[in-house]
């Protein structure tokens, strides 16, 4: 598979077929599953051959994927780093076996830009700044303190990083928004919510949760409820991704806001790969449009919601 590849996909199977080596981050979140569908889908549909694995939510995993990537000569290795740090060397290790490396989703942090080809997905601090905006335009009348709390995602992760930064970064500027604990909730439902019942033990005056993804906030109102107290209304909730599950929540008003992050990376993704396969030249970073849901507009899409 390390010759010229047709790359149109069009004429089906045969010897030189494309073959991409994916190396997922795990199967967290619906975020994550929908993101995983999306690939198998896309890679089925352009002809393309995926070998597909499960790093299960470790570095590791996904450092040994892609060097058995490497030993079995796929023609492009695609990944969606797990943490940004610690990359360069087995990056390194493919550029050696000139074979090009897409980053999906999240970025890494390495100053050598030459060890990808291209990362294609969202702009995360830009997802937090836009849940920090709402929250600003939401409280603009009220004069007392506005306490926050908040749940981050996977520690080292961009998402997690980029969202934390972004919202931080909007909201200092009017000191009466207080984050009064943050913590990891591990991109999951069962910490957001394991996480939010411990926030509530120890803070009786809560007015915001802030939550890095759909699936903790959910978790989240399940502590909130179990608590005796009406999410959306006694504690406001803003999260990120709009999965179906946290877009049916926000229509049913326990959730009050939501950032879109999209998980369909799937076509871009083989798009770029059959460009940089035949040697072509694509964009170093190609960036996902997303916008944002009152639960209105939840209303208008759910519907048509495809994730
Ligand atoms: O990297 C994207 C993030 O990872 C999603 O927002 C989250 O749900 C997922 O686990």
């Amino acid at each position: 598979a390390c010759g010229d590849d047709e790359g149109d996909g069009g004429s089906g199977g045969g010897d030189d077929k494309l073959t991409i080596g994916f190396a997922q981050v795990g199967a967290e979140s619906g975020w994550r599953t929908a993101n995983t569908k999306s690939i198998q889908e896309s890679a089925a549909e352009a002809g393309v051959e995926l070998k597909f694995s499960d790093a299960q939510g470790k570095q590791e995993n996904q450092i040994k994927a892609i060097r058995s990537f490497i030993t079995q000569r796929v023609d492009v290795i695609a990944f969606s780093p797990v943490v940004e740090s610690g990359w360069d060397t087995v990056l390194k290790e493919a550029k050696d076996a000139e074979i090009p490396v897409i980053l999906t989703d999240r970025a890494i942090d390495s100053p050598d830009e030459t060890l990808y080809e291209s990362f294609i997905g969202s702009d995360f601090v830009l997802e937090g700044q836009k849940a920090g905006e709402w929250l600003v335009e939401e409280y603009k009348d009220e004069t007392d303190p506005v306490n926050i709390v908040e749940l981050q995602g996977t520690p080292g992760a961009a998402p997690a990083n980029d969202r934390k930064a972004g919202f931080a970064e909007v909201i200092k500027a009017d000191p009466k928004f207080k984050v009064i604990a943050s913590q990891t909730g591990q991109f999951t439902r069962t910490d957001g919510k394991q996480v939010m019942e411990t926030f509530l033990k120890s803070h009786d005056d809560i007015d915001v949760l802030y939550a890095h993804n759909d699936d903790m906030g959910l978790g989240a109102i399940e502590a909130i409820e179990a608590a005796g107290k009406v999410p959306g209304k006694d504690i406001k909730i803003i999260t990120v991704d709009a999965v179906k599950d946290g877009m049916t929540a926000l229509s049913e008003g326990k959730i009050n806001f939501i950032v879109e992050c999209s998980p369909l990376l799937g076509p871009q993704l083989m798009d770029l790969a059959k460009t940089v396969a035949d040697g072509g030249t694509v964009e170093k970073r190609v960036l996902t449009e997303e916008t944002t849901f009152t639960p209105e507009q939840a209303k208008d899409v759910l519907p048509d919601r495809k994730y």
